[in-house]
């Protein structure tokens, strides 16, 4: 694992499932409070880590809806933005896609503008600031109303611009994707590229997953694991090179278990699955420690770890050239690497 450790590290990453609102580190969160004159109920960061108690995905979201209670000016979203970004391109991620929950910041009474002006803002400084490319996905929150999704779908079309997709998240239970079957239609109708959380070990996750597949048409599915249950879904999604944003160090915090063994089983099927993280400040594991503890639970190899970097910036949503481009680095990197005594 020693050699392997260095190879991640210099390793050209995409990451493609990243709750930003999921990377506000307690230090973060105790100075934004500061800034907006709000109180918090804890002594220090120890403690406010101690409060972050979850076993299932069910229980870890309210203590994550909670937390971003802090999140109120367009500047607080630019220092969480630029904060994720910086740690980032420090671990050679070249490229990310960002979800954001605008609806759990407009449900409580910030604007819309606050969300998008502070995150898009972040990602064209850290263009030419911090050397990553980054774009954003606006995930609707699936456990409120299928006419709350539409209207932020609208709410969103001003900055057309500054969105690449569409996603879905929040708890699944009883929200199947086809609840939003209207909204998904009209998102990819006005350009946008369409995405859906299948989290790992839910109620009736094939039967998610079909309509993701054949429903919803999606081009990538955020978790999916449990796709390996079905051989038909299985085929399909290798003929159509559907993407899957696997997250091991969260997978294990919610089941129990990191899942490489799935992830390792999705490579060899010919399945484009990745691995990411989710969310960081929750799971303690950024990019490159998702791919240090895959690579160890999954006995993964340098040969798989370069697979997963290359579906990765596959099934990105950048365009050609810019694809292209870090197709060719990574490549260029398996090379030299190949040849190096410790890869
Ligand atoms: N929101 C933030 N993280 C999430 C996850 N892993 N699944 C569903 N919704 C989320
Ligand atoms: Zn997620």
């Amino acid at each position: 694992m020693g050699d392997l450790t260095n190879f991640i590290e210099g390793l050209p990453k995409a990451e493609l499932h990243l709750h930003i609102e999921g990377t506000l580190e307690p230090e973060l969160r105790f100075r934004l409070a500061e800034r907006n004159k709000m109180d918090l109920p804890y002594g220090d960061v120890d403690d406010m880590r101690k409060s972050y108690v979850f076993h299932d995905l069910s229980s870890f979201l309210p203590v994550y809806y909670q937390a971003m209670a802090v999140l109120q000016t367009p500047q607080d979203f630019y220092d969480l933005a630029w904060a994720y970004l910086a740690r980032a391109s420090s671990e050679n991620v070249r490229y990310a896609e960002i979800f954001f929950d605008p609806q759990a910041h407009t449900s409580r009474g910030v604007p819309f503008h606050h969300v998008i002006s502070g995150l898009g803002a972040a990602v064209l400084d850290a263009r030419g600031g911090l050397g990553i490319k980054a774009q954003l996905i606006l995930c609707i929150l699936r456990d409120r109303s299928a006419e709350y999704a539409m209207a932020t779908l609208m709410e969103s079309l001003p900055y057309r611009d500054s969105i690449v997709g569409i996603g879905l998240d929040s708890d699944e239970r009883g929200n199947p994707p086809g609840k939003f079957s209207d909204v998904f239609q009209r998102a990819r109708a006005e350009g946008y590229h369409l995405t859906m959380h299948c989290d790992v070990d839910q109620e009736n996750t094939t039967e998610h997953i079909r309509q993701c597949l054949h429903d919803i048409k999606v081009e990538r599915i955020d978790h999916g694991v449990n796709v390996l249950e079905n051989e038909a879904l299985v085929e399909e999604a290798r003929a159509r090179g559907l993407g899957f944003t696997v997250c091991p160090v969260s997978n294990g915090y919610v089941t129990g278990d990191l899942k490489t063994a799935e992830l390792k089983e999705m490579l060899r099927r010919g399945l484009k699955a990745t691995v990411n993280s989710d969310d960081p400040a929750y799971f303690a594991a950024y990019m490159t420690d998702n791919l240090k503890a895959a690579a160890e639970s999954g006995a993964l190899e340098a040969a798989d770890l370069i697979q997963i970097a290359r579906n990765a910036f596959e099934i990105s949503w950048l365009g050609t050239g810019p694809k292209e481009a870090l197709l060719a680095e990574l490549e260029r990197y398996a090379t030299s690497a190949a040849v190096l005594p410790s890869a």
